[in-house]
């Protein structure tokens, strides 16, 4: 099989280093271009992601793959879009209008920025959870006139939570949800937080992340009827911060479910998910897409993040939630780097090859 020719744009940030990690190696698809900003364009990748104290700013564990090391960076305007089948983009959202805008014309783009997410004709999709809405691809692509089209990834702190409530909503209906997110360091980008703001610190505002994660959450969760997809009608309220953790997000959740529910029932609920998951098989899914505990000490983000290479949910601290006729309250572990951006957003471009988008 040919493998397919893709682009990662955004290629020396903290997503687009995981895109790099991600790929390597990848059956079906095969890094031909990169391309991030002026300040990088025209060096070799590894002199791109050097500071100027000459460090190696490479912040993914493991090796930097061989096949990038000295692969040239490229501007957007330098992209042989010709020579490519795929866009991945990790870029920031402004810069990512426009340059998704065009690339969308031409390619398949999948991105992890929130440029397009709340479009009508653009769904957020998380493979193994929405795959029926990717069909919203093909009347954005009639609407804009473009060959390609625009499939983004939820914000990574909506990930976890759109994963964990979707078999609960399907199997006993979800009236109303509350959130305190526990966000690690690393999705706020390379220039995100810094160490003396962090250390020893609860940082309890992220600016946007809750409205983000209160309209994702119900669109993920929504029903595309007649080429239009109906949110799901949840009441999210949700307080996002930010914690001394590098990689992985935790989440504490209640939830108020229409029929009455139990952990056992929950366990059982989430185990069927796994035998029943849509993307088992697939080159970058996990074997398990949920990992249900009943150990009290878990999740947590030192224990959980290399379960399934950052690929499995885990869901811990489920209990009865006596506030509610019926309910729950559970925590969960997500990793913001790879389920929830640039390994998912691999997942979700094999989902769409599949299902021959790509
Ligand atoms: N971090 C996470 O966990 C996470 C999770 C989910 C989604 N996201 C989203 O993913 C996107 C990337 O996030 P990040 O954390 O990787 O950010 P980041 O570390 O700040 O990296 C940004 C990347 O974009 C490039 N860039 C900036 N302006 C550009 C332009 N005009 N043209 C081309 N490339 C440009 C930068 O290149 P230079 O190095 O040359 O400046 C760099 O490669 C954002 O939209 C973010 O919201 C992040």
């Amino acid at each position: 099989m040919e493998k397919k020719k893709v682009a990662i744009i955004g290629v020396t940030g903290s997503v687009g280093q995981e895109f790099v990690q991600s790929l390597n190696d990848h059956p079906w698809f095969e890094v031909t271009q990169i391309a991030a900003s002026e300040r990088s364009a025209g060096k070799s990748y590894i002199d791109a992601i050097r500071n100027e104290g000459g460090i190696i700013m490479w912040d993914v564990g493991g090796e930097i793959p061989e096949y990038i090391k000295s692969m040239k960076v490229k501007t957007v305007d330098e992209l042989d879009t010709s020579q490519l089948d795929l866009i991945f983009s990790a870029v920031e959202s402004q810069a990512a209008i426009d340059i998704e805008t065009k690339m969308a014309a031409k390619l398949p783009v999948v991105s992890t920025s929130s440029a397009f997410r709340y479009e009508d004709d653009v769904p957020i999709l998380i493979p193994g959870i929405n795959d029926e809405q990717a069909e919203l691809l093909e009347t954005q692509k009639k609407n804009r006139n473009w060959k390609g089209f625009v499939a983004p990834l939820p914000n990574c702190t909506t990930t976890g939570l759109a994963i964990t409530l979707k078999p609960l909503l399907e199997k006993y209906g979800a009236k109303k949800v509350m959130m305190t997110s526990m966000q690690a360091i690393s999705g706020g980008g390379k220039s995100g937080v810094s160490a003396m703001g962090i250390t020893d610190n609860i940082i309890p505002y992220i600016p946007k992340e809750e409205g983000k994660v209160r309209l994702e959450t119900r669109k993920i969760l929504g029903k595309l009827i007649n080429g239009k997809i109906e949110d799901a009608d949840i009441k999210i309220s949700c307080t996002c911060t930010r914690v001394p953790v590098i990689d992985g997000h935790t989440e504490s959740v209640f939830v108020e479910t229409t029929k009455e529910i139990n952990p056992q029932m929950a366990k059982e609920t989430y185990n069927q998910s796994n035998i029943d998951s849509s993307v088992i098989g697939l080159p970058s899914a996990p074997k398990d897409y949920y990992a249900f505990h009943e150990d009290p000490t878990r999740p947590q983000p030192r224990m959980e993040r290399t379960v399934g290479d950052g690929m499995t949910t885990t869901i811990g601290r489920v209990e009865k939630e006596e506030l509610f006729d019926n309910g729950l309250k559970y925590m969960l572990f997500s990793h913001n780097k790879k389920m929830g951006s640039a390994k998912g957003a691999v997942l979700l471009a094999e989902m769409l090859y599949k299902k021959g988008k790509i």
